[in-house]
């Protein structure tokens, strides 16, 4: 049978989008955030929560996201100039294009720092530095490993080159062969995580706490944590959807697709909370220790554990996957932008985009150490004690990121022509008008609420 021919500059299948998507979506802030703010807040209610935000505010927002990005199918600043352009609509929309090809370089450049961190403690773990450890070990070494400039720059640097490489050889056999590999591996990785969590004797403790509700626990900062992290972890607001979007072919319903990649999504973070809460409470670590835990807490429990040196190795390879497949995307939307705009080849537009965000990585590389005193807008008192990294996070994720999404709600919501759209989604009648209500008014509603409190 002949095969139906495979167009150069759209996904050769829905799977393979669906995989794309899936691991932009799952990334540190599946294995690395979630666990921790979860432990944060208190376990199972936050969870609840944070399923209703995901329901309420992600998934609506990841679907409009790829509805823009196929229609104007071109990168995320030519596709809103198109769309709105159609309608004669304020130049202004084009911001949101702007926002995202800022935003998408900005949060790759701390993410890929965070990513080398993931590749060193691959290494570590399997050079045995933390068997039988103490948490001053564990400790120490993460912190000698932050204090040293040179370390954290090379894998930081060999990160970045990495992604260059795989993105620069474009959609097919760049992107989606390297998703086809990886994400089969990242799964199959988390469940032999869990299939070992489960030895420790702890896995009911584990599961009490990632799906008990515990009501009392729940604050406005827990919610609002719910609500952020939701936007976080599906990849919307910040043109990188809109740019995998963009490459979409027209036959394949929306709506559905969405759904899988948003269910892949919550799987691999629940699965992730399982693989970790075990490990934590049979070696009677804190599950709210913070950002620290995966890399301060976790290796000492696996330090410990018969077992641990494999297993250990096999949890900072899956966290690396996780993080490379999501920065792969966060790179799309300058590279396709240079690309269309400036006439680039694919191989020169990603390198180009590549060693940009590699440079202003280089502010974040220094936050832990030689600038990790330098709060370079503390005159402003909520800046106060932020470093670079640290604020570099705070725009991106309190400001850019909910502000896009909710530009891309109401624009999808409000603006979008009608016609076509119940096609393009897939959904019809009943379901169609609940999905157009939901992302007009309470879409929009709840990224205004944690965006507002956030600034406040
Ligand atoms: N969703 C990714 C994660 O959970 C992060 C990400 C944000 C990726 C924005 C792309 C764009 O780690």
């Amino acid at each position: 049978m002949s095969q139906a021919p495979i167009h150069p500059k759209l996904w050769s299948s829905r799977l393979a989008f669906i995989l794309a998507a899936t691991g932009s979506a799952v990334g540190l802030g599946n294995i690395w955030k979630f666990p921790y703010i979860t432990g944060e807040n208190g376990g199972g209610a936050f969870v609840l929560i944070y399923l209703l935000c995901i329901a309420i505010v992600g998934v609506p927002v990841l679907i409009a996201e790829i509805v823009v990005g196929r229609r104007g199918g071109k990168n995320p600043v030519a596709t809103m100039q198109e769309l709105t352009e159609q309608q004669g609509l304020s130049k202004a929309w084009r911001l949101v294009g702007w926002n995202g090809i800022a935003a998408s370089c900005l949060v790759l450049s701390f993410y890929a720092v965070i990513g080398g961190w993931s590749m060193a403690y691959i290494i570590k773990m399997a050079s045995g530095v933390f068997t039988s450890s103490t948490p001053e070990v564990t400790s120490s070494q993460f912190n000698n490993f932050l204090a040293s400039t040179g370390d954290i720059l090379l894998w930081h640097s060999i990160f970045m080159l990495l992604v260059i490489f795989i993105v620069a050889r474009g959609i097919h056999a760049g992107v989606e062969k390297a998703v086809k590999l990886l994400m089969p591996m990242l799964f199959v990785l988390l469940l032999v995580m869990v299939g070992y969590a489960m030895t420790t004797g702890k896995f009911t403790e584990g599961v009490k706490f990632l799906f008990y509700p515990d009501f009392s626990k729940i604050t406005t900062e827990g919610f609002l944590a719910a609500l952020g992290h939701a936007a976080f972890t599906l990849s919307i607001g910040i043109g990188v959807i809109m740019a995998y979007g963009s490459y979409l072919p027209k036959n394949i319903s929306i709506a559905r697709t969405a759904f899988s990649i948003a269910i892949l999504d919550t799987s691999m973070a629940l699965l992730a909370g399982l693989a970790i809460f075990p490990l934590v409470f049979a070696n009677n670590l804190e599950p709210s220790a913070g950002p620290g835990l995966i890399f301060v807490t976790l290796p000492l429990a696996f330090g410990n554990m018969t077992g641990g040196l494999l297993f250990g190795t096999a949890f900072f390879a899956l966290l690396f996957i996780a993080a490379l497949t999501s920065a792969m995307s966060m790179i799309e939307p300058v590279s396709e932008w240079l690309e269309e705009s400036k006439g680039l080849s694919r191989a020169k537009s990603t390198l180009l985009g590549g060693v940009v965000i590699w440079f202003i990585g280089l502010g974040s590389v220094l936050s832990f150490n030689l600038w990790s005193q330098a709060y370079p807008l503390s005159f402003i008192s909520i800046f106060e004690k932020k470093t670079f990294f640290d604020l570099v996070d705070f725009f991106v994720s309190n400001l850019m990121m909910p502000l896009g999404g909710l530009a891309i709600a109401i624009f999808a919501g409000w603006y979008l022509p009608r016609k076509g759209l119940p096609e393009d989604l897939g959904l019809f009648n009943l379901p169609f008008k609940i999905f157009m209500f939901v992302l007009r008014y309470l879409t929009p509603l709840g990224i205004l609420v944690v965006f507002l409190y956030n600034l406040i």
